[in-house]
């Protein structure tokens, strides 16, 4: 089958991505710092808006710092695109930001060919993503997932809390609840994203397709035991918060022999230790357990056995144990006839693809609970993510994000 004439341009789509990169940007490290909220991430909505208003695009930020550019009909509604321009702390340039760029170039590539399409396509750049408060707050917001309750009591890992930086940007839980769109305003959610994982690359394969997408639940475990002095105390009379983690930590690869599936993974992520010096037993030990799973019975049984370990481990090395559940966003079936009209339009247009499932979470998650979404991979080099070695090489991202175009073109015709 000969390629289509309307193809993405990826010159232009490469300085896209320049664009977005150009904030946040860590020489020391070469990675990129963009947390969600921080001035770095609302510059660049900033810049992404802008750069979507010089294209003629009606452009809004909602009450959740989620940018969107609509192009065609103003009324009824949508077809989404995108993915999120917030990085991790030292994160990869295409985590996200590749997605928001291929998404804008999509629209581009349709208006260069003269397309008017009869379903709008809005382009969503999503906000927070990336959990600094746990959740997934823009693509939350958007499907109307969050809660007064939970924004109350969300806080970064060091003790920001969520209400009180949204309040440096005029917003509120109020506004944040208003960003919810109404059901059936967006007919489908397409979104492109870098696989972060190893599989593409070691199959060959230029395109993945996610079938399904794991669940993360964020548990916070705080042990508090007894600062005192390395020398003086004893072994055998200690409280020692850090041998409480050590064991948490241990207990890990147990836990998934036990209760989980090859799909399941813990992170000890996030450690704040007191007093965090090497002369004194640590008091404290308050750490992050990420559980994933593609099955939310899975994570529900591996939760609370890492909790019921956790008190073992209390009781063990005469700790108090406090663990919250910070959030938890749960694993999702992305939408079957997408993916076979990914699948189908791969095929037509000669670009190998395969299905699978992604161990990362995404917008596309979230977005599911809401319409009909799909979740299109591009390869990632050696597998890394949410580091600044991340990459992805740019024939494969022709690929991926030309099938994002043909997949829009077909999906907005009607
Ligand atoms: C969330 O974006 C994650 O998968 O870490
Ligand atoms: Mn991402
Ligand atoms: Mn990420
Ligand atoms: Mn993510």
């Amino acid at each position: 089958m000969p390629l289509p004439r309307v193809r993405i341009d990826l010159e232009r789509l490469k300085s896209l991505l320049e664009g977005v990169n150009r904030f946040g940007f860590a020489p020391r490290t070469g990675g990129y710092n963009r947390p969600g909220f921080s001035r770095e991430d609302t510059d660049c909505r900033s810049w992404f808006a802008a750069r979507m208003r010089e294209e003629g695009l009606t452009v809004w930020t909602d009450g959740a710092l989620n940018v969107f550019g609509r192009f065609g009909p103003e009324d009824g509604p949508c077809i989404m695109a995108g993915s999120h321009l917030d990085t991790v702390v030292n994160g990869g340039a295409y985590d996200g930001s590749l997605g928001a760029c291929v998404a804008l170039e999509c629209v581009l590539a349709m208006k260069d060919a003269g397309i008017e399409p009869a379903t709008a396509v809005e382009i969503a750049a999503t906000s927070e993503e990336e959990g600094r408060f746990g959740g997934m707050l823009g693509s939350q917001a958007i499907t109307g997932q969050v809660t007064r309750e939970w924004i109350a009591r969300a806080v970064d890992a060091e003790g920001n809390r969520l209400s009180e930086v949204l309040e440096t940007h005029d917003l509120d839980a109020g506004t944040v609840l208003a960003a919810a769109r109404r059901p059936g305003s967006i007919a489908a959610f397409l979104e492109l994203h870098i696989e972060q994982g190893p599989i593409l690359e070691q199959e060959q394969v230029p395109i993945g397709i996610a079938d399904r997408v794991s669940g993360i639940c964020y548990l916070e475990l705080d042990f508090k035991g007894t600062a005192n002095h390395s020398g003086t105390t004893p072994m055998n009379l200690r409280a020692d918060a850090f041998a409480g983690l050590a064991d948490v930590a241990h207990s890990i690869p147990h836990l998934i022999e036990a209760h989980g599936t090859d799909q399941s993974r813990i992170t000890i992520g996030h450690v704040a230790l007191t007093p965090n010096q090497p002369h004194t037993i640590p008091g404290r030990a308050v750490f992050s357990v990420i559980i994933r799973d593609t099955s939310e019975e899975v994570m529900r049984i591996l939760c609370k056995n890492m909790t019921l370990n956790a008190e073992a481990t209390a009781k063990k090395h005469k700790l108090e144990l406090t663990a919250t559940e910070r959030s938890w966003i749960s694993p999702a079936l992305l939408d079957p006839h997408v993916a076979d009209l990914l699948e189908v339009v791969a095929a037509r247009h000669g670009l190998p693809a395969r299905r699978m499932p992604s161990g990362a979470g995404h917008d596309a998650q979230t977005m599911q609970a809401f319409c009909p979404s799909g979740l299109i991979f591009v390869p990632s080099r050696g597998g890394i993510s949410h580091a600044p070695e991340e990459h992805s090489n740019w024939q494969d991202i022709e690929k991926g994000a030309n099938l994002m175009l043909q997949a829009l073109i077909e999906l907005c015709r009607a």
